[in-house]
């Protein structure tokens, strides 16, 4: 069997690990932006270009009779790769365009939502120009909104008032400069509380939902600093997070399933893929951040890093519509993943910069990302660099394995040594009880 996976992170490392661990021995293709070592080791063929070039992928895809495709990143989604694959008798992992909106479009989302009366958003209005944007920012207060860019603009289209916006000043200036761009916008009622992921496979009609996820978007220790495309991750051996209660899962799962039943209504079409739900745990109930439309990296390496199941028979069931939950197990073990990224990252990183790999002790947990390999040498070329997981018991025994695992990666680069350590989650922990037994 020849598949093909689009992308060329850590996140599509972890694809391209969890299908050579496949019984069925398929043939890995890889078409992705930059020469990743670690996909390429494992690769038939391994092109790389511009991966939101929809002929040229179907091309390869043709040249290289693949049977299957996993879209790994959301800008080929939103480019329509699926649906051309698909007309080409090439069933893939990840929904056609229209679908993909469910990521692609956060005011088509929050209006889905709405329409189909799925709970957990925020209070919201979506903006085509800046008249009354004064007015709803004043309703929704000083400290209480957020503003998102209608499109994907590469993690810098969310601002939240209080951590990257200081002012009503600051906020329309920041409307006016995506009304520049081209783009509406959506304000909304900012969320308080703990954040989670929560991924499942979907054949179109059954979700198998995979083990809670906490992602990292800040910089730096203690969550400061700017927003990132996430530092590290945690999962636990329960496969829920320590500040969640089971009702939490339940009501995140029962949106997940909502939403694709809504979206299977509204174009007539199957949701064929990963459905990411983007989750507050907030003082009532969930609430919903936004969807992806595609794994999350960071979070697909603690998922698939301890996935029991055949991947290439999950794909395949996904893609044929008979997913089912026994075919879906997961180790009952905590994984903690820690990224390193340049110095710099993500404002002004350093570029280019050469690293060194050598002495990392557990290369099967070792994920390449935004690498470029030149005459033997390996470099960082600006945006994240290379993750490591921790697997065990706990959480905390997890998260020394990945610190040190980490220390072993040299090069001018740096990592959140708080990520899964027993401060930061007991920090959790305290802010959802504050928050649960807070009567106003
Ligand atoms: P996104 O780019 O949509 O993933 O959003 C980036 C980050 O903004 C999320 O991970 C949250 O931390 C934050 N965020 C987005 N929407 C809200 C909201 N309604 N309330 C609070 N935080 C939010
Ligand atoms: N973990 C954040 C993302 O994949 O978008």
């Amino acid at each position: 069997m020849n598949i093909l996976i689009i992308g060329s992170g850590a996140r599509e490392h972890a694809l391209a690990k969890a299908l050579r661990r496949s019984n069925q021995q398929p043939k890995i293709f890889c078409c992705g932006t930059s020469n990743n070592p670690g996909i390429q080791a494992f690769s038939q063929e391994y092109w790389k270009g511009d991966i939101c070039h929809v002929q040229t992928i179907l091309a390869k895809a043709k040249d290289w009779q693949i049977d299957l495709a996993i879209i790994g990143p959301e800008a080929p989604l939103e480019k329509g790769l699926a649906d051309a694959l698909w007309n080409q008798g090439i069933p893939t992992i990840g929904p056609k365009q229209k679908l993909a909106q469910i990521e692609t479009s956060k005011a088509f989302t929050r209006d889905l939502l709405t329409l189909y009366h799925i709970p957990g958003s925020p209070i919201y209005r979506i903006f085509h120009d800046l008249s009354n944007v004064q007015e709803f920012l004043q309703q929704l207060g000083e400290n209480g909104y957020v503003i998102k860019a209608n499109g994907l603009m590469g993690g810098k289209g969310v601002k939240v008032a209080g951590d990257h916006l200081h002012s009503f000043a600051e906020a329309y200036q920041f409307c006016e400069e995506i009304i520049k761009t081209g783009q509406s916008f959506v304000i909304e009622e900012k969320l308080i509380g703990q954040e989670f992921s929560l991924l499942c496979f979907c054949d179109g009609k059954t979700l198998v939902t995979m083990p809670a996820v906490q992602d990292h978007k800040r910089a730096f220790i203690n969550d400061e600093g700017p927003n990132t495309g996430g530092m590290g991750s945690y999962s636990d051996a329960n496969h829920s997070l320590p500040f969640l209660t089971e009702n939490d899962l339940l009501e995140a799962q029962n949106i997940n399933e909502a939403v694709i039943k809504a979206l299977q209504t509204e174009f007539g079409e199957k949701y064929i893929g990963i459905l990411y739900g983007s989750f507050m745990a907030t003082k009532t109930r969930v609430r919903v951040i936004e969807f992806n439309a595609r794994f999350g990296d960071p979070e697909a390496m603690n998922i698939l890093s301890i996935l029991e199941s055949d991947f290439v028979e999950i794909c395949t069931a996904m893609v044929a519509g008979k997913l089912s939950k026994d075919q879906v197990q997961f180790s009952p073990l905590a994984t903690v993943c820690k990224y390193a990224v340049p110095n710099g990252y993500p404002d002004q990183p350093v570029k280019n910069v050469e690293i060194d790999i050598s002495s990392i002790q557990n290369p099967e947990q070792l994920y390449l990302a935004a690498v470029d390999e030149c005459d033997g040498k390996l470099y960082a070329t600006g945006s994240r660099t290379a993750a490591v997981v921790g697997i065990a018991q706990s959480i905390f025994a997890a998260e020394k394995m990945a610190e040190a695992e980490i220390q072993r990666i040299h090069g001018p680069l740096f990592h959140r040594e708080d990520i899964g350590t027993e401060p930061l989650i007991q920090r959790r922990i305290n802010h959802m009880e504050e928050i649960r037994q807070c009567v106003v």
